[in-house]
């Protein structure tokens, strides 16, 4: 069976791989994109790259549906473990073995408080190398920094990208970040679910093509794609 990648909408993702159903940032209640809610979605894991609304989104329900083991920062896990979710605890720079992978946690320039005002720790973002040798970065949100060179150099097979502005990176800087990221395949996400990150994916699609080698995906909410 084929990696595949999934778009829900905003940040939402899924990700198949080796028999494994990752969620990451599992916001449908309120997504405006979201063509499902997430009632009927198995996962084993469910990663969250910070605390915002946006991206914990139904984590707590999926959880207690599924029996999930979320993987997220410290203070996240910590926020969800008091809820009664299994949970993992990842850090910066940190990465782990997990059954479906390895999965690091990577900086993220941005914020993190959670929906309640608790501390949610740091932002962060995630590199996983799948048991088949896929490599997907998954940047969450987060403004351009340099260092996405050095993640570059692990060799990306499919980075998803935000490109709303506003919040994170908007379509220059992100084009900037498929420079320094040269990944095989590119997906913009985090864009047009609220009226201040509204943007033209054609015309970012157009501009990624002619200046770099990285095939862009434009995808739709819902649809999936495989990991080649
Ligand atoms: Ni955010
Ligand atoms: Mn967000």
């Amino acid at each position: 069976m084929p990696t595949t990648f999934t778009w829900y909408g905003h940040a939402a993702i899924g990700i198949s791989t080796s028999g494994f159903n990752l969620l990451i940032d599992p916001f449908f209640k309120g997504n405006s994109q979201a063509t499902q809610d997430s009632s009927s979605l198995p996962a084993d894991y469910i990663l969250v790259t910070h605390g915002h609304g946006d991206h914990v989104g139904d984590t707590v329900e999926i959880a207690k549906r599924t029996g999930a083991t979320v993987i997220s920062n410290a203070e996240i896990c910590n926020w969800l473990a008091r809820k009664e979710i299994k949970v993992h605890g990842l850090h910066l720079g940190g990465g782990f073995h997990f059954p479906f992978g390895y999965l690091k946690m990577t900086f993220a320039l941005h914020g993190s408080a959670l929906p309640d005002g608790s501390n949610g720790g740091n932002p962060g973002g995630f590199l996983l190398t799948t048991l088949d040798g896929k490599k997907i970065y998954l940047a969450g949100d987060t403004g351009l920094f340099g260092d996405m060179q050095l993640i570059g150099q692990e060799g990306i097979d499919l980075a998803a990208l935000p490109i709303g502005d506003n919040y994170t990176m908007g379509p220059d800087d992100a084009l900037r970040a498929v420079k320094l990221l040269q990944p095989a395949v590119v997906v913009p996400i985090h864009y047009n679910t609220f009226p201040v990150i509204q943007q033209d994916p054609a015309s970012w699609v157009k501009h990624v093509s002619q200046e770099t080698n990285t095939k862009v995906i434009l995808m739709k909410p819902g649809d999936t794609i495989e990991i080649e």
